[in-house]
């Protein structure tokens, strides 16, 4: 069974990656990030307590996203596989993690940071389905609006170039240390995120394995 987990800065295709081959795959996506927009946009209670936090480029507090990921694991239809997009972002998550359930692969996504800067620049989110686009490298049909809802397209509070400068800090303060406590246990996978979305599609799938290579 398929239990993946992505790894990698702000911007590095994860999602777009994600999506893609969750749906292949036939398991779920769970990104913690989407979790809490969702939460921010319907102003629960945790979502108005993580909305700062994330508007600034932080973390948000380990007990606030083991909460909403743990209500999310709960659900069935992830008991035939997950794949994980912004979790663990740090120790203290990948060590709960590893306590609650086993994850490999762990995919690093390895990209230099200008290209990164420049992908969320030109990024913009479906608020309804959570479409991924980019105004350079892959733009809606129609200008401002998602393919598959029609809805506005937003750009992200937190791709603001001083909440990115934060994300990238943060990510190799917080976050890079788990490249060595997955290598450690012998299941990371570095990934070349570089070139086209297929060209990264194609790379991704040689490292998942054959079931990833038949479904594509
Ligand atoms: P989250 O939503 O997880 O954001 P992130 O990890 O910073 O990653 P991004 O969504 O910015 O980038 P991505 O790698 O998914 O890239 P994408 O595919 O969109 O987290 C947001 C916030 O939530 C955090 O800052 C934190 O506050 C909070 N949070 C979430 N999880 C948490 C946790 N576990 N603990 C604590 N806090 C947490 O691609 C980017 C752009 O590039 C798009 O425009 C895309 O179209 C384009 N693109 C993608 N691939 C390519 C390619 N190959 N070539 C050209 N363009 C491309």
């Amino acid at each position: 069974m398929y239990r993946i987990v992505f790894l990698g800065p702000p911007g590095a295709g994860k999602g777009t990656q994600a999506a893609a081959l969750a749906r292949d795959l036939g398991i779920v996506h769970l990104s913690t990030g989407d979790l809490l927009r969702e939460a921010v946009a319907h102003q629960t209670q945790l979502g108005m307590e993580a909305d700062g936090f994330m508007r600034a480029g932080q973390l948000v507090p380990d007990a606030l996203v083991v909460r909403i990921l743990q209500e999310r694991l709960d659900h069935p239809d992830t008991h035939g596989g997950f794949l994980l997009d912004g979790f663990p972002r740090n120790r203290a998550q990948a060590e709960l993690l590893e306590r609650f359930v086993p994850v490999d692969p762990v995919i690093a996504f390895e990209i230099p940071e200008e290209v990164l800067l420049a992908r969320l620049t030109d990024r913009r989110s479906c608020p309804v389905c959570h479409s991924v686009y980019n105004l350079a490298s892959n733009p809606p049909k129609v200008a401002g609006r998602c393919d598959r809802e029609g809805a506005e397209l937003e750009h992200r509070p937190d791709d603001r170039p001083d909440a990115v400068r934060t994300r990238l800090r943060v990510y190799q303060e917080k976050t890079a240390p788990l490249l060595d406590f997955y290598g450690a246990r012998g299941t990371l996978k570095r990934l070349d995120a570089r070139g086209s979305p297929a060209e990264v599609a194609a790379r991704l799938r040689a490292l998942v394995g054959p079931d990833a290579r038949r479904a594509a």
